[in-house]
This record gives C-alpha cells, structure tokens and sequence, in this order.
C-alpha cells in the first residue's frame, strides 16, 4: 500500500518499542528490570473500579455524547475549579478515551501548513510528533538543567510572535521532573495575552508533586479565553488502561473538540467515564499515599545515581521520572540505553526518545517497587564499573 506523504511525518513513543525489546530478552529467559514505561505500580483503587462494574451492571454500556457524560463534565469542573482556582463550566469539559487524543484535536483544530507551535525539548515525544504531523513548525524551547529543569521562560517569550499558532507547556514535566515557577507561568501568560496565542497546558503530572502546590496557567490574568488544560485519571489514579482524560477549554473550543471525537471515536466507554466520576468525588487517600510512596523512591533512585560514576542527577519536583545526565561516562544517549538492556537487563529510555536536546541523559521511571529500583541501580553501576 502506498502510505500518505504525511506518514513520513509521524513521530512514536519509543517507551512501547523499547518495552517489546525488552519483552523479546524475557522471552529468551533473560532477566530485565523494567524502568522504561511511565505508568504506576499501584492497582487502580478499588472504590472506583467497584463504580465501573456497578455501571456495567445498570447497563452503562451503549454509545454517550461526544463530549463526555453530564454527570463526568460536571465533576471535572467541580474538580477543576477547586484545584486551580479558576472557574470551569462542564460545557468547557471535553472527555476523552485518555488524555492524548486532547493533544491530537487541539492540534488538529488550530495549527496550520506552516504555522509555528512552542513547545519543551526535551518533551514527550507526541507533542513534536503531533505538530510535524499536521504540518505546523515545530519551535522547540530548552529546559535549564541548572535551575532543576525548569523551561527557559525568557527564550519561550523570545520566540513568540504573529506566525506562533500555538504554545505547548507540560508542567511537572516528562522526562525531567521540572516544574515553571508562578513567575515564569506569568511572563508566559502575559506575552501569550499580548499575541492572542492559545496555551496548551498539559498538566497529568499536576498532582503527582513533592513540594510546592500546582499552580496552572489556566488561573493567570488574561488566559481565560486562551487556555485548554489537558489532565486525566491514568496517572493520577493508576487508570492507564482504562483511557480516560479530559481537556478544559472555552466553551466554543470545546464544541470544536467534540466535533473531532465525533469524527473519529464517537465518546469514550461509558462504565469508564462512570468510574472517573467516582474517582473525582470519592475518597482520595490513595492519591495521597501513591505521592507519598513516589517521593521515598525517587529520593532512593537520585541518592542511588548520584552515586554511580559518570552520572550527575537533579532531583526531580514531580512526576515519577529521573533524567540524570551522563556525558561524563563517554557514552551517547542511546548507546547507554541500549547496553543497559542488553547487557545489564535495565529496560531505560534515551533522553533523545525525547528530542534532541534529550542528548547526554537518560530518563528512568521510579513507578516501580523499590527492590525493583535498587536491583536497576546494582545492575547499572555493575555495568560501568566494567
Ligand atoms: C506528558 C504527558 N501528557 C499526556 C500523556 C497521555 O496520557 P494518557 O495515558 O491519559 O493518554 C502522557 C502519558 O504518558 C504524558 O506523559
């Protein structure tokens, strides 16, 4: 078959390579510490798959509207107005089957053939994917591992202009950890006011934090007609296979998502949205709890690495990922990567599966147990010793 020009476009997520690699060594018996795959250990919490079965018994199991059951877009702007302190109307909620697709349509609704969109590299690898996809420009903007990875706010602003369509921030980040002080969400609200550019804010991450509280764009002067939030249940509840995210946005931009969920997956599963529901308004300890059990894990992962010859790590403010920087070991990126799986049994991924400014690091998930943590740590340093 012969494949659309655009194809050759399409970006992936090497996560899921690099999981069936290491899949392939443990079906010939070889031992492998997964540390690639950005998704909790945690079971999701009973109570809120009991709200799923309960639904599917009441028969909660035919086609919804586009834009996501009534009872689930008014929990999430209950959810969301609480949390961000900025009023959201559940005609600004759109739900869809995770959180991704939210990428996908507000990209699709707003960029361009040649149209600039803003966003951070290193990055999960979909935003640059999404952009060359659809024929925008992809501008890149770095992150100061010097300042714990926060995005370099001043060569964000720099770089906004009339041809900027779009500006994608991702705060606590994937893969670093970092975050963007208020200041700096700011500088980037006041100059996206003063160009009229729509900000994506992709906060998953937003409550999966070790210090300070999650402060969102969304709740800037001026942003109010130019925010979308994109969040979701899949980290923050342990929900990754359940699919199931959401993006808050203007009323009128949210008649334009659902418009694309038409075209493309209808709504998203009923009994899952019926879950998200109990998962807003019911008890959230285990929120709490998985936090807590992050933050004892990533304080082990970065003493552990620190430790290792050659590596040099910032200790991440949220998310569960660690990107310590290894030039000082002589390797690239990938070569690193790819010896730790191959000979050391550590399935990692190389900072570049994030851009190219990944180079020079290593990106680690800590979503895992901590024998898990300490077994990859005993194997990596084992390694380089050699
Ligand atoms: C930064 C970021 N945004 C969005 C997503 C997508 O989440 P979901 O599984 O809900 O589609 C992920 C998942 O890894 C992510 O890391």
């Amino acid at each position: 078959m012969r494949l659309s020009q655009r194809m050759a476009r399409l970006g992936t997520e090497t996560a899921f390579e690099v999981l069936v690699r290491a899949r392939a060594l443990e079906a010939k018996g070889k031992s492998v510490v997964h540390l690639e795959i950005g998704e909790p250990d945690f079971d999701t919490p009973p109570h809120i798959s009991a709200a799923a079965a309960e639904a599917l018994r009441a028969g909660a199991t035919h086609y919804g509207p586009s834009a996501g059951i009534p009872e689930l877009r008014q929990a999430v702007a209950e959810d969301s107005t609480r949390r961000r302190g900025v009023r959201a109307t559940p005609e600004m909620v759109v739900v869809t089957p995770g959180a991704k697709p939210i990428l996908f349509f507000v990209i699709l609704a707003l960029v361009d053939d040649g149209d600039e969109v803003l966003y951070p590299n290193p990055g999960f690898p979909i935003y640059e994917s999404m952009i060359r996809y659809i024929g925008g420009v992809p501008v890149p903007v770095r992150l100061l591992e010097e300042k714990g990875f926060e995005l370099d706010v001043d060569q964000l602003v720099s770089r906004i202009g009339p041809r900027t369509r779009l500006v994608i921030l991702n705060y606590p980040h994937n893969p670093t950890g970092g975050t963007i002080p208020e200041s700096g969400l700011r500088a980037i609200a006041n100059a996206a006011a003063r160009f009229g550019v729509p900000v994506l804010s992709d906060e998953i991450y937003g409550r999966i934090l070790y210090g300070d509280r999650h402060t969102s764009i969304a709740a800037m002067p001026g942003m109010e007609p130019l925010a979308i939030v994109l969040d979701g249940f899949s980290k923050t509840y342990a929900m990754t296979g359940w699919r199931l995210g959401y993006g808050i946005m203007p009323a009128p931009m949210a008649q334009v998502v659902a418009k694309l969920q038409t075209n493309a997956t209808s709504c998203t599963a009923t009994f899952s949205q019926m879950a998200g529901v109990m998962a807003l308004t019911g008890d959230q300890s285990s929120v709490d709890h998985m936090v807590r059990e992050f933050r004892r894990r990533r304080d082990a992962i970065v003493e552990g690495l620190r430790a290792i010859p050659g590596f040099s790590c910032v200790r991440p403010k949220g998310a569960f990922y660690v990107f310590p920087n290894i030039t000082r070991t002589g390797f690239s990126a990938k070569a690193l990567a790819d010896r730790l799986l191959d000979e050391a049994g550590v399935a990692c991924l190389s900072g570049t599966a994030f851009g190219e400014f990944g180079e020079g690091h290593l990106r680690f998930s800590y979503a895992t147990s901590m024998e898990n943590i300490e077994e990859a740590l005993r194997r990596v340093a084992g390694m380089l010793q050699k």
